[in-house]
């Protein structure tokens, strides 16, 4: 693999700091399986980890930070409460700080809406960890863009971030407008579950750029300005899905990919 030279692209967020635009993805991992594929991804040169509570994984991934020797601020670390803790953020954030063995996450996000009237009075205990400095930027994770106003509406603070799945096939320019509109980075997940590795228009210019139709999918993220975040337990994979910053897509190839997107 050559090399990456210099930091990994990173897109600032509203609330503070800055989330590079490809990460791992850590579930399901857990355990052993979990520890090394960190730590491997760290070796490659991720500098970005994804994990949430209910992944069962921050304390590998916090051993797994500790024993790469890595320089915290190098790093961006995001974790997740789940709705079913609302109530109890300062305990889980702690659980969470201690188990990955930092005094602040880059970014805590809110897993799913919560349902009900919880929402705006979690988004507000949110903004009050992050004020406290255990986070530097908070934001939420598969909510639509009218949950998102709901939030904002209340409090004046939109969300930093929203984590929602994301690939050619989902790909929705308006609801990318939305967000950008309001300055929320659009994270995506299960770049390739979400996919069809075989498609032949994938296909066709991953053999154009002598690479594989994963690589094409992360670069397409990239290049639209959203963050993606693969997850692999294999060697090999890790670090090719960390190999996409020496080929560029150009405009026709990227619109071709954006007309992938299904229509309802
Ligand atoms: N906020 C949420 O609600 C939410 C929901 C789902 C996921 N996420 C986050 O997003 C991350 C990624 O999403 P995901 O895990 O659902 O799906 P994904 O990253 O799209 O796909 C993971 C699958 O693709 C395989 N894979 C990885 N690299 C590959 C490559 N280069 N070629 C072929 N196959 C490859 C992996 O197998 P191997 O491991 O064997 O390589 C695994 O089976 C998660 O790990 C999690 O951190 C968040």
């Amino acid at each position: 693999m050559s090399p990456r030279e210099g930091p990994i692209p990173a897109l600032p967020l509203s609330l503070g700091g800055a989330i590079p635009v490809l990460g791992l993805g850590t579930w399901p991992m857990v355990g052993a399986g979990c520890y090394d594929a960190v730590r491997y991804a760290l070796e490659v040169g991720y500098r970005h980890i994804d994990t949430a509570t209910t992944y069962d994984n921050e304390a590998e991934i916090g051993r797994a930070i500790h024993d790469s020797g890595i320089a915290r601020d190098e790093l961006f670390i995001t974790t997740k409460l789940h709705p079913k803790h609302a109530g109890r953020e300062r305990q889980v954030i702690s659980d969470s700080l201690r188990q990955l063995r930092t005094d602040h996450v880059d970014l805590w996000l809110i897993h799913c809406p919560p349902g009900g009237d919880e929402s705006v009075p979690l988004w507000q205990r949110f903004l009050e960890v992050r004020e406290a400095g255990l986070a530097t930027a908070v934001g939420v994770s598969n909510y639509s863009t009218p949950e998102i106003d709901e939030l904002i509406e209340a409090t004046g603070v939109a969300p930093a971030v929203n984590q929602i799945p994301w690939t050619p096939r989902q790909y929705d320019e308006a609801r990318l407008a939305e967000a950008r509109a309001r300055g929320v980075v659009v994270e995506g997940y299960s770049p390739f579950r979400g996919s069809d590795l075989a498609d032949p228009v994938l296909t066709e210019i991953a053999l154009a750029h002598r690479v594989a139709t994963t690589q094409v999918i992360l670069r397409w993220h990239v290049q639209r300005d959203t963050v993606v975040i693969p997850k692999s337990a294999d060697p090999d994979r890790i670090a090719s899905n960390f190999e996409i910053w020496d080929f560029t897509l150009d405009g026709d190839e990227l619109a071709r990919i954006d007309a992938l997107a299904l229509r309802p």
